[in-house]
């Protein structure tokens, strides 16, 4: 089988694709044959040496697939040969074939695409995360989400819309204004001042989602409403292009906000750091898989997937995605041919 690797720290020419022998599953694991693997910014940020959580190089990415269980180990019970299913792999997914932990894959439901599959775990499992397990997202709530048009940024229009969620506001780079405001979201481009824009509507909003860091987030806490919730759940703003900018990397880090407990309290906002790749609680993330599955399912939920490429055009995909070219998200194909 073919396997994508990063052969080292790098720029698109780090990545390399390997032959070997498929894996075996242990007693409770599912091998399967993926179809889709998605690209999520974090792979960039990892491929660049960016990333806290990646192991190290060389290792392959990927953190979620969509696919058939082609061999199950003796203990596995919840699947089958032959199932269609969807997983979250940890690290590792872009391979045509992966071995995962039966928990941690799901049965799709026959009017599910291994396209909308693959296109699902990570981005709305972090929004459904942010929002309904640590935000208390009730009803008319009003949501801040940046960069919009991606697949974290679809997958909020979609989770808020389900939830009969309030006003969402969305920034991205004027181009995507149309796709933005189809998605249901208020457009405001990138760089302008998304705190004014707001504050002119309300007295803020009740959700910032804030994926740039750097000075951007204490931007994003200014647009929190009195009881806001900012979470703080990622660093594109260290990415400068393919090739790695350290001056970039270190101007956030030392750009972005320390907050004051004293002035957070008398204000009653409250800012919260996610990381879906370090969460411990298997439960916790499971359920809400479980919930997201129920809204795929029922048609609440339908992830919007801007392009499929083969595994071998892994570069240039990754190149689409650093030209902030997505709107929604980028898969690959590891179908067999
Ligand atoms: N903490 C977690 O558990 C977690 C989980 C998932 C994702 N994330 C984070 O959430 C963010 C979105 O992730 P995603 O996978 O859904 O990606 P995405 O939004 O689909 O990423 C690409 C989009 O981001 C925007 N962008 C902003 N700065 C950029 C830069 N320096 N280089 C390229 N594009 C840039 C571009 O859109 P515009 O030009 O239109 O703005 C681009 O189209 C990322 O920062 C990611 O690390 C965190």
């Amino acid at each position: 089988m073919k396997r994508v690797v990063y052969a080292k720290r790098g720029g698109l020419d780090a990545i390399e694709i390997i032959e070997e022998e498929a894996p075996l599953p242990e007693k409770n694991e599912v091998l399967i044959e993926v179809h889709r693997a998605g690209i999520n910014f974090a792979d960039l940020m990892m491929r660049q040496g960016l990333y806290g959580a990646a192991p190290d190089f060389p290792f392959t990415p990927g953190y979620e697939v969509s696919g058939i269980v082609r061999a199950v180990g003796k203990e596995v019970q919840s699947h089958a040969i032959g199932d269609r299913v969807v997983a979250l792999t940890g690290f590792g997914g872009y391979a045509e074939q992966v071995v995962v932990a039966q928990e941690r894959a799901w049965t799709l439901p026959d009017n599910v695409s291994f396209d909308s599959a693959a296109a699902m775990p990570v981005t709305y499992l972090t929004a459904h995360h942010m929002l309904v397990y640590l935000g208390n997202f009730r009803e008319g709530d009003s949501v801040l989400v940046h960069h919009a048009a991606g697949g974290v940024g679809t997958a909020t229009a979609q989770i808020v819309k389900a939830l009969n969620g309030g006003t969402i506001y969305g920034t991205a780079s004027a181009k995507k204004a149309k796709f933005v405001k189809e998605m249901g979201m208020i457009h405001i481009p990138r760089g302008e001042d998304f705190v004014q824009r707001i504050k002119a509507d309300s007295e803020g909003v009740h959700h910032a989602l804030d994926p740039v860091g750097g000075k951007h987030v204490m931007e994003s806490y200014k647009a929190l409403r009195n009881g806001g919730r900012l979470y703080v759940f990622g660093a594109s703003s260290a990415v400068k292009g393919p090739k790695r900018s350290l001056w970039k990397a270190i101007k956030m880090w030392r750009s972005t906000p320390r907050f004051d407990p004293i002035r957070m309290m008398n204000s009653n906002k409250s800012v919260y750091g996610v990381h879906m790749g370090m969460w411990k609680d298997e439960s916790v993330a499971r359920e809400q898989m479980l919930a997201l599955a129920k809204m795929l399912e029922n048609g609440q939920i339908n992830p919007v997937v801007d392009s499929v490429y083969r595994f071998e055009d892994v570069a240039k995909a990754q190149q689409f995605i650093h030209d902030g070219g997505n709107r929604g998200k980028v898969l690959l194909d590891f179908s067999p041919k």
